[in-house]
């Protein structure tokens, strides 16, 4: 198993096999998926703190939709493209760009995650 934490949204133990998306489901963590997880969209982008050498690793398709999200760092990924292959812990943070996916998905959660001006 696998230990992942949502910054600001709690953790869970996830076993191996389990995509970033996924773990974020089971916690309650607010990513966004709007194609579904199927590496169609960027709403899922996260950027992962702790853990990034226990995921698979990052195939062509997830580079090129990586390249169109919003603030891409080093640390980036798409949650449901970023398997979890290793026992160990990990540390995730979910972008804003997911946030705002999530809420658009989820219009009951409207202004929870991301501060509107
Ligand atoms: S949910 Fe669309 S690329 Fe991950």
């Amino acid at each position: 198993m696998a230990k992942i934490k949502f910054i600001g949204y709690g953790e869970a133990e996830v076993p191996v096999g389990a995509s970033i998306l996924e773990a974020a489901q089971k916690v309650g963590a607010p990513e966004g998926y709007a194609c579904g997880g199927v590496c169609a969209c960027s709403t899922c982008h996260v950027y992962v703190h702790k853990g990034s050498e226990l995921l698979s690793e990052m195939e062509d398709e997830e580079n090129d939709i990586l390249d169109k999200a919003f603030d891409v760092r080093a640390s980036s990924r798409l949650g449901c493209q970023s398997k979890i292959e290793k026992d160990g812990d990990l540390e995730v943070e979910i972008t804003v760009e997911s946030l705002q996916a999530f809420e658009n998905e989820h219009p009951e959660a409207r202004g929870k995650f991301v501060k509107r001006r």
